[in-house]
């Protein structure tokens, strides 16, 4: 077994801890960066002007009549950036539009910002901002963008066999064209940044990033000073989930360089509407596919062409568009494969990160496809998709071997068994034929998940761990916390290290003097990244403690044991306290603080043909949901949903849970509620206004309660450990969201029960509307039989 995911005897991880900040959370006490507000005096506000068109000039931009309102400190333009105009990673993300001359990109695009006393001022200012603009021809569809040709950055290609003539061979083929919109993040906490200038103009920026030193980069960047003056700090965040990853570090930059300017703290904090209109969201995306199968249903060829919708700028559409490339197997083996990948340019906001990362776009695609195979050849759906599991031996489309394809059929059969799916769907079937106007239907749907993010890059992380002459440890991380209790595991990470109770760890808040040069928290692996890193930092101080206790107690280091705050040996039976222990070491001046490293090894990845072994592992898992709809309106509920999911060695099984089914409801509200709609014209037959028509929770419906499943079973699956990875645990980000495509594929087996010989055409998200309308189709396509 490896070192890094050997447990020690009595191991802090895998024990069931609540949240860190869980009674903080509930008790209203948890603070989030717009909470500092008020320990700044004098701080100023800032407020948006933002564009009304998708696309125009800026011929001219006054801002003196903005100074005429009472309040009105500041107007931020261009001409301010003392650095580099830019926000992005691939210089097409200009801060402010160059004004005259730059161009607005979409509605709500913030064409210069306005610092008042307050945030009233602020508006009142930004209104009084004078912008004459020049409408331009905008596109505002995805539809729009391929017919124009309109697209960012590269296209690329991966190839496996070959799939023209798996297509031109094959018993049977399908072919279709897919689109599916994006989604929005809804993280209850806003983008939120507070920047503060000290006597030697350094910035300290207090942000809601998943990043910090990326948004630190940016920052100094657009100062034109060395990342040296600029501190980010990131306390905790009300939800990231993608959103805070680059899109931050606009909003840190505007409160960066408002404070330089005035030498005054700013704070620029989002309205829930201006989130909504001016941040990324996930990618929309066009789908044209051609499937070869047998007449079992067994896959021979696929090729497919995605077109993400990147929205203006490029943003990280090319690693969102990766991801989906190599998820478009999802857990199948499709022998000869062409996937083609572009990003449309459009007129709308820039695409970004949000859970899973292009995976679900590429693994929805299969698993729509793998519906109509089932209904195309009359044989039950969930057969067709375990006659495609990767078995031993084979490798995906980009020549990476999938290691333990084993663990997808285990945990295919446990839901099943535990589900009683054989058992159920005799009654669905008994249900179905005495409801005339009802109609259930149980589906299950599997889940691969690479774990690592494409870029190699990206795959380290660091910590540095204190530990105080009192005994007391402090750990800081280069991870963020946005809820997903990351911080959480950290600490029991630590406490099993350095074999101390949980309560004598205490976790500080993320910031870039502490941990630099960090990846984003994100790609579901500030676990794996973060917990090598903090180990790493305690073996160090525990190694130099070790040495301490072996002559404290008359022993061999080697055999010296650390466990909950207490220190023995092998043949002794003689302890001391860790508290002691500690004392001694620092009494004979040895170091208790160390900085941890942690890279993960083994990884390659060549873009420009897209093969390689870009992850570490692959997390699986499988959900069984139950479905029930009416024919009158197309109402459905989720009757019950089982969930077997891969964790491996779980470091903390109730944040897992937790993660698990959050992530399954959040995909469960893309499948089918979450149905953002723009002012594309598509109504009224005109050109539209690019307008986000869903920009608050009045029209953009989020899972509540209500739509929660009435049972709702989520198992860890067993004997998962992973060899190489912290603990032998496995990330839990991302995976379980994509395991919500059962609920859309019951969904398309119930439309389908109305008729007979139906092949389902389901929009997604599969709305009631949708619903009833699929209904409806398959009803007027089937014959009346009574
Ligand atoms: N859980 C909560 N509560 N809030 C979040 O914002 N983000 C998700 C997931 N779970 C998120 C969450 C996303 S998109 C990712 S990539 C992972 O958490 C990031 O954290 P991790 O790498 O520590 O799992
Ligand atoms: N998820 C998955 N992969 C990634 C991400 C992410 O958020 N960011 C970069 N690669
Ligand atoms: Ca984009």
């Amino acid at each position: 077994m490896s070192h890094l995911s050997q447990r020690p005897a009595d191991p802090v991880v895998g024990e069931s801890h609540a949240h860190e900040s869980a009674a903080a959370h509930v008790t209203g006490t948890a603070l989030y960066t717009d909470d500092l507000v008020n320990r700044y005096p004098g701080i100023l506000h800032a407020y948006p002007v933002s564009s009304p068109h998708a696309h125009a000039r800026i011929l001219t931009l006054d801002p003196d009549p903005a100074y005429q309102v009472p309040g009105v400190v500041r107007v931020l333009t261009s001409a301010d950036v003392p650095g580099v105009n830019d926000v992005g990673t691939k210089h097409d993300e200009p801060l402010f539009p160059e004004a005259p001359g730059g161009e607005a990109m979409f509605v709500g695009h913030a064409v210069c910002w306005v610092l008042g006393e307050t945030l009233e001022a602020a508006r009142l200012g930004a209104a009084a901002v004078q912008v004459e603009y020049e409408p331009l021809d905008a596109i505002l569809t995805l539809t729009d963008a391929i017919a124009q040709d309109s697209f960012h950055g590269s296209r690329p290609t991966m190839l496996r066999g070959d799939a023209a003539t798996a297509l031109a061979t094959a018993p049977h083929t399908l072919s279709g064209t897919f689109e599916f919109s994006g989604q929005e993040h809804f993280y209850l906490e806003t983008q939120a940044s507070i920047a503060y200038v000290d006597e030697a103009e350094q910035v300290f920026i207090h942000c809601s990033t998943q990043h910090p030193t990326e948004t630190q980069d940016i920052v100094s960047h657009v100062l034109g000073c060395p990342a040296n003056e600029v501190t980010v700090q990131s306390l905790r965040m009300g939800g990231g989930f993608g959103g805070k990853e680059m899109q931050p570090h606009g909003y840190a930059a505007i409160a960066a360089i408002g404070a330089r300017l005035t030498g005054r703290p700013v704070r620029v904090r989002l309205s829930r509407a201006q989130d909504m209109v001016m941040t990324g969201k996930r990618h929309g995306f066009h789908t044209t596919w051609t499937v070869g199968f047998t007449d079992s249903g067994v896959l021979t060829g696929l090729d497919v062409t995605f077109t993400a919708d990147g929205g203006w700028s490029l943003d990280l559409s090319e690693p969102v568009l990766a991801r989906a490339m190599c998820h478009v197997d999802n857990a199948y083996w499709i022998p000869d494969i062409a996937v083609h990948g572009r990003i449309a340019k459009c007129h709308r906001t820039s695409q970004t990160a949000f859970r899973g990362f292009g995976g679900p776009q590429g693994m929805i695609v299969i698993e729509d496809i793998l519906g109509r195979i089932a209904q195309t050849l009359g044989i039950p759906a969930r057969e067709i998709r375990r006659r495609n599991f990767y078995s031993d031996g084979q490798t995906t489309p980009y020549g990476m071997p999938v290691r333990h394809p084993d663990r997808q059929f285990a945990a295919w059969d446990q839901v099943i068994d535990h589900a009683s799916v054989v058992d159920r769907e005799a009654e669905i079937e008994l249900f179905n034929a005495t409801h005339p106007d009802r109609r259930r239907a149980l589906a299950l749907t599997p889940i691969k998940f690479g774990i690592s993010f494409n870029l190699t890059a990206f795959n380290q992380g660091g910590a540095l761990v204190l530990v105080y002459k009192d005994g007391s440890v402090l750990v800081n991380h280069g991870g963020t916390e946005m809820g997903q209790g990351l911080h959480t595991k950290m600490m029991q990470v630590a406490a099993t290290t350095l074999g101390v109770p949980l309560s004598t760890v205490r976790l500080a808040p993320t910031r870039t003097d502490k941990v630099p040069n960090t990846s984003a928290t994100a790609a579901s692996s500030g676990a794996d990244l973060n917990g090598g890193a903090v180990k790493d930092a305690c073996e160090q101080i525990i190694a130099r403690l070790r040495v301490v206790a072996a002559s404290t107690l008359g022993v061999h280091p080697d055999d010296v044991r650390f466990s909950r705050g207490v220190v023995s040996a092998l043949g002794t039976s003689q302890t001391v306290s860790w508290e002691d222990l500690v004392a001694t070491a620092y009494m004979r001046r040895v170091q208790l603080s160390a900085s941890g490293f942690y890279r993960t090894e083994g990884l390659h990845w060549d873009a420009s043909v897209m093969q390689g072994e870009p992850f570490k592992y692959f997390v699986y898992g499988v959900a069984a949901v139950e479905v029930e709809v009416s024919r009158f309106d197309g109402s459905y509920e989720l009757r019950r949903v089982d969930i077997v999911h891969d964790v491996g060695d779980s470091l903390s099984p109730l944040i897992d849970l937790g993660q698990i089914e959050g992530g399954f409801i959040q995909g469960a509200g893309w499948m089918t509620l979450e149905d953002l709609r723009w002012d594309d014209g598509s109504h009224d037959g005109d050109r539209g206004s690019g307008r986000l028509t869903t920009a608050g929770a009045s029209t953009y419906k989020i899972p509540s309660l209500s739509e929660l499943p009435e049972q709702f079973h989520v198992e860890l699956l067993d004997k998962a450990h992973e060899e190489g990875a912290v603990y032998g645990s496995k990330a839990v980000g991302e995976p379980p969201f994509m395991l919500a495509f059962a609920v859309r594929e019951a969904l398309r087996q119930a439309v389908a029960a109305f008729g007979t010989d139906a092949v389902v055409d389901l929009p997604c998200p599969a709305t009631p509307e949708a619903v009833y309308w699929a209904v409806e189709r398959v009803r007027s396509a089937t014959p009346v039989s009574s």
